[in-house]
C-alpha cells in the first residue's frame, strides 16, 4: 500500500485539537507501539486523529501498513528550506478516521534547524485545527531538535517506560527535558501520565520499578500497564494496530484501558489549552 494524502474533511472550526507527545529519552520503550495503538483507539472511539512520526526510524509506517514511496513528504521536510504545510503532509490510512504524517528515514538529525518551534507553528495551522481532535507524535529517543519541537508542540506528555533498573534514569532525565522546553516558552506542557510496558507483576523487579516511579510522579500519574504480550509486535510485523490484528488479546485489552484513562483525562480538562491548570 502506498501513502495518499487526505482529502479536506471540510469541517467547521473547533475547539483546537489536543497534541499529546509520547516520549521517552530511552530507546525501546514502547514508544512508537503505544503511539500506534492510542492513535487508532482514538480512531475507532470516532475522534479525527493524526499521527506524526517525528522518528527517523520510520516506524510508525510500518505499524500501519504504509511504505512510503521515494521522495515522498514526510514529517522531517517541515524542518527543510521552503517546507510544505503540514496539512500538505497528511496521508490517510487504511483505519477510518486515522491520519499518519510519516517519518523520513533519511533525514540526518545532525541537519536539522535548531528552531525548536518549527512544529508547533505548523500545528497552529487553521487547515489542521479544522481537521482533527486528536494528534499524537510518536517521538525519538535521541536528544535534539526534533525531541524539543516535539515537547514544544505538545500539551500533554506520555511516558511509557519499561520497569527496566534504568527506567528511572531515563525518566528523570525527561523531566529536565520537559523543564526546558516550559523554559523554551511551552508553558502549556502537563505530564499525562507515565505507562509502564512489558510488564509482569509477577516480577518484584518490576513491582518495585513502578512503585519508584509512582513515587517520583505521583500514583495518580501512573496509568494502567501494558503487559508483555507478543501479540503487540505481530501486530506491527503485520501492519495493524493491535485492535485488529488480535481484538482479543491482552495487548488490545490494556491499550483499550489505558486510552479510555487517557480520554476521560482529556475530557475532564477540556480543550482550552490556555486554561490556568
Ligand atoms: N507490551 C509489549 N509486549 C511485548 N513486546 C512489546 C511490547 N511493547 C513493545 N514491544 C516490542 O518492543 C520493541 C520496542 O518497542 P517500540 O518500537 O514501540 O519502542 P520505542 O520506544 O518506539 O523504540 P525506539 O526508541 O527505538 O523508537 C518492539 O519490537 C515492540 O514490538
Ligand atoms: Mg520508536
Amino acid at each position: 500500500m502506498t501513502l495518499t494524502k487526505t482529502a479536506g474533511l471540510g469541517v467547521l472550526p473547533n475547539a483546537p485539537p489536543n497534541v499529546l507527545a509520547v516520549t521517552n529519552r530511552k530507546g525501546g520503550t514502547g514508544k512508537t507501539t503505544t503511539a500506534v495503538n492510542l492513535a487508532a483507539a482514538f480512531a475507532a472511539a470516532g475522534q479525527r486523529t493524526l499521527l506524526i512520526d517525528l522518528d527517523t526510524q520510520g516506524h510508525c509506517a510500518f505499524g500501519l501498513g504504509l511504505r512510503p514511496t521515494p521522495g515522498q513528504l514526510s514529517a522531517h521536510h517541515l524542518f527543510a528550506d521552503a517546507p510544505p504545510t503540514l496539512a500538505e503532509l497528511c496521508c490517510a490510512t487504511a483505519w477510518a478516521g486515522l491520519d499518519l504524517v510519516p517519518a523520513s528515514t533519511d533525514c540526518r538529525h545532525g541537519r536539522i534547524s535548531d528552531d525548536d518551534r518549527i512544529l508547533a507553528r505548523a500545528l497552529a495551522e487553521p487547515a489542521i485545527a479544522e481537521r482533527y481532535d486528536q494528534i499524537l507524535i510518536d517521538s525519538p529517543p535521541s536528544l535534539d531538535h526534533l525531541l524539543f519541537n516535539a515537547l514544544s508542540a505538545a500539551h500533554w506528555a506520555i511516558v511509557p517506560f519499561v520497569p527496566h533498573p534504568l527506567a528511572g534514569e531515563g525518566v528523570k532525565q525527561l523531566a529536565r527535558v520537559f523543564f526546558q522546553a516550559a523554559m523554551g516558552g511551552n508553558t502549556r506542557l502537563r505530564l499525562l501520565g507515565v505507562l509502564p510496558v512489558m510488564l509482569d507483576t509477577r516480577i518484584g523487579q518490576h513491582r518495585a520499578i513502578r512503585a519508584q516511579v509512582a513515587e517520583q510522579f505521583g500514583e495518580q500519574r501512573v496509568l494502567g500497564g501494558i503487559r508483555n504480550d507478543i501479540k503487540l509486535a505481530e501486530a506491527f510485523a503485520a501492519g495493524q494496530p493491535v485492535r485488529v490484528y488480535a481484538p482479543r488479546s491482552r495487548g488490545q485489552h490494556d491499550y483499550q484501558e489505558a486510552f479510555e484513562t487517557i480520554e476521560t483525562c482529556l475530557r475532564t480538562h477540556g480543550r482550552d489549552h490556555n486554561a490556568p491548570l
